[in-house]
């Protein structure tokens, strides 16, 4: 029997440069969670190569996304930090939950469906089966808790309800084995904090992303000072002055997306950023909150630069997280093997 803790897994994919979206709405809430739990940070690179992914540069992002994490305050020492292909626990309880999961759930991923576009049967079967992949992240840990953005929450459900069919068709087998309330947690999704959704800055309505292919719409983790401030400068907005309430922000949402860019930098209440900017144009915000952004993303791009000077030390962190990974999942996955049957 092997006791279940309260454990936090999350994960980021080596794809393209990191964005502020990333930042705020991931990696800002991973650095707070390790003051309260026990955390596991993945660099998921087996996600990224569910789409075409050139080697030597899907290399450099997993070092890239390493070097953001630990540059943002993750300290890869007192937690775990690795990358995903180094741990075979992962596949092999995806391949597990691939036979959990049925059709029909899968068919209702949303992001499968941007993902895939127009052309869905030319799709990899990997970039199909990707949630099972992220639910085995997480369960080979059985982790309890998973900060993510709002974008993860299907996902997560998903997660939950592969834990949940997985508990209840082996309950007999599980009960006789010591776990009769189930061997997975149903894992809780921690969507918290301003800003979970960080919209483009070119379409207040869409998310801000990697792999939009306008560089002006987001903001990238290694942008220097003056694209950062030009980026910000063209950013849409409406021709009204900022509103003085948040009810103002209604049916306004690059104004929206750019108070709560603010305020989540700020690390203040959107109510107060309005309190200070109600009915001000938006050149003078914009000028402020590119001081703001410049100030907060500066010390972490330097940092990223420092550390990516030596990709060697980046790699034995890697290594010796997954090291410290293995010894967490190998026992848990040898308990689900027991649990299945497989003859060991
Ligand atoms: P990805 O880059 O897709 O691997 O995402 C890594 C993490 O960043 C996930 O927890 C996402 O939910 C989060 N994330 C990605 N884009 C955004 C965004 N625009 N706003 C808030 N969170 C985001
Ligand atoms: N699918 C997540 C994303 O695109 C990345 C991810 C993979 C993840 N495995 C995970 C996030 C496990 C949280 C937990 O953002």
């Amino acid at each position: 029997m092997i006791e279940l803790k309260e454990r936090v897994f999350s994960g980021v994919q080596p794809t393209g440069d990191l964005t502020l979206g990333n930042y705020l709405g991931a990696i800002t809430r991973f650095v707070e969670m390790q003051k309260s739990h026990e955390c596991i940070y993945c660099v998921v690179d087996m996600h990224a190569i569910t789409q075409w992914q050139d080697p030597a540069e899907l290399s450099r992002a997993i070092r890239l996304v390493t070097a953001a994490f630990i540059a943002s305050g993750i300290d890869p020492a007192a937690h775990i930090v690795f990358n995903q292909s180094q741990v075979a626990e992962h596949a092999e309880l995806a391949w597990v939950f691939n036979c959990v999961a049925r059709l029909g759930w899968l068919n209702r991923m949303t992001q499968f469906k941007e993902k895939a576009g127009k052309n869905r049967e030319n799709a990899s079967v990997g970039l199909y089966a990707y949630p099972s992949l992220m639910a085995a992240d997480i369960l080979v840990y059985r982790a309890t808790h998973v900060p993510v953005g709002e974008d993860q929450k299907q996902h997560l459900e998903l997660t939950r309800d592969i834990a949940q069919k997985f508990n209840n068709d082996f309950a007999p087998r599980l009960k006789e084995l010591g776990y009769p309330d189930g061997f997975f947690p149903l894992a809780e999704p921690l969507i918290t904090g301003p800003a979970t959704r960080v919209m483009s800055l070119r379409d207040g309505t869409k998310k801000m992303s990697k792999s939009d292919p306008s560089d002006l719409s987001r903001i990238n983790l290694t942008d220097d000072s003056d694209t950062i401030a030009k980026k910000i400068r063209k950013a849409k907005t409406d021709p009204e002055p900022l509103p003085s309430e948040i009810e103002g922000l209604k049916e306004r949402p690059e104004a929206d997306n750019l108070v709560g860019i603010f305020a989540a930098l700020k690390g203040e209440p959107v109510a107060d950023t309005l309190k200070t900017y109600g009915g001000a144009q938006f050149s003078g915000f914009k000028q402020d909150l590119a001081d703001l952004t410049v100030e907060a993303l500066q010390p972490v791009s330097s940092e990223m630069a420092r550390l990516m000077a030596d990709p060697g030390h980046i790699d034995e962190i890697l290594r010796d997280g997954a090291a410290r990974a293995r010894v967490l999942a190998a026992p848990i996955m040898d308990e689900v093997k027991k649990i299945v049957g497989f003859v060991r």
